[in-house]
């Protein structure tokens, strides 16, 4: 059942759990997190960038094959498609394209008043259409479709003036970074994110760079607003490494495996797998 995400999220933060947002590359790894939230009985929020929609050739295909698999697949919980990092452009583009949620991210504008002015915008057009919003105060960690930000904690005077907009749920840096996390890195600031939390109420709060950190923070950031996770690497990285077990081990080499049905099949089960475990660590399994 495709939805926006302003219930599952508002339901998560009752609920004390966190909806997984996994970011989608291409027809399997959308099959793959679909198969996976339906085997959970939990909902779930299909992502992609700007340019992973680009490499799928673009928002319209991505937003018709997600449609399309929640029909053909028969799936009964509860998916968003949600636009991850959209720059002001991409947000109309994935509106016109079938989306059902939205991430304006403004922290790269050159102010703040700009991302505050533009995120309202976007709020007003998107509600009047039935989509959810979440829109970024403070940088993410890392690199991600090419932007890099140094990582930081979000301002909560910022946070509150964002929330205000009417945004649905709120992504702020709380020491989070996308990718890997280097062995120097220094974890979560709790600190922050009460802060944050204090000043937004209820409004659900999004946790970017769900890859690699310990489940005991993650379990701790979701007692305290965390409401949604997003997955990237960590699904990319259970693809490559079952997919580079095949080619080692020669099972390539046998029989018709060079089949692409064959040759991916691993990949994309160990993505149901390793999605499926996040889930039941984020708490929404049986939650849909
Ligand atoms: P990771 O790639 O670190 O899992 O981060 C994903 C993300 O935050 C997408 O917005």
């Amino acid at each position: 059942m495709l939805v926006n995400a302003t219930e599952m999220l508002q339901d998560a933060v009752k609920g004390q759990y966190a909806v997984a947002a996994f970011n989608t590359n291409n027809l399997e790894w959308t099959r793959s997190i679909l198969q996976a939230a339906q085997d959970s009985n939990s909902p779930v929020m299909v992502q992609c960038t700007a340019g992973a929609a680009k490499w799928q050739q673009g928002f319209k295909v991505v937003a018709d094959v997600v449609a399309d698999l929640v029909d053909y697949m028969g799936i009964t919980v509860p998916v968003a498609m949600h636009l991850d990092h959209g720059s002001y452009e991409d947000c109309f583009k994935a509106i016109d394209a079938g989306f059902t949620s939205i991430m304006y991210d403004g922290s790269h504008e050159e102010s703040f008043e700009l991302n505050l002015e533009r995120t309202a915008e976007i709020v007003k057009l998107c509600h009047s259409k039935g989509l959810s919003v979440e829109a970024e105060v403070g940088g993410i960690g890392g690199t991600e479709d090419g932007v890099t930000s140094a990582g930081e904690l979000a301002d909560p005077a910022e946070c509150k003036a964002i929330a205000d907009t009417g945004i649905d749920f709120l992504a702020c840096g709380i020491g989070n970074i996308h990718g890997l996390y280097p062995d120097d890195w220094e974890g979560l600031s709790f600190e922050r994110l009460s802060e944050i939390k204090a000043e937004v109420g209820d409004l659900p709060l999004v946790l970017h760079g769900g890859t690699g950190i310990p489940t005991e923070m993650i379990q701790k950031a979701i007692s305290m607003g965390i409401a949604k996770i997003n997955v990237n690497t960590d699904l990319q990285v259970a693809f490559a490494r079952a997919t580079r077990e095949f080619v080692v081990s020669g099972k390539d080499l046998e029989g018709k495996n060079y089949d692409p049905r064959k040759f991916l099949k691993p990949g994309f089960d160990a993505i149901v797998d390793r999605a499926k475990e996040l889930i039941v660590d984020f708490g929404s399994k049986d939650k849909a």
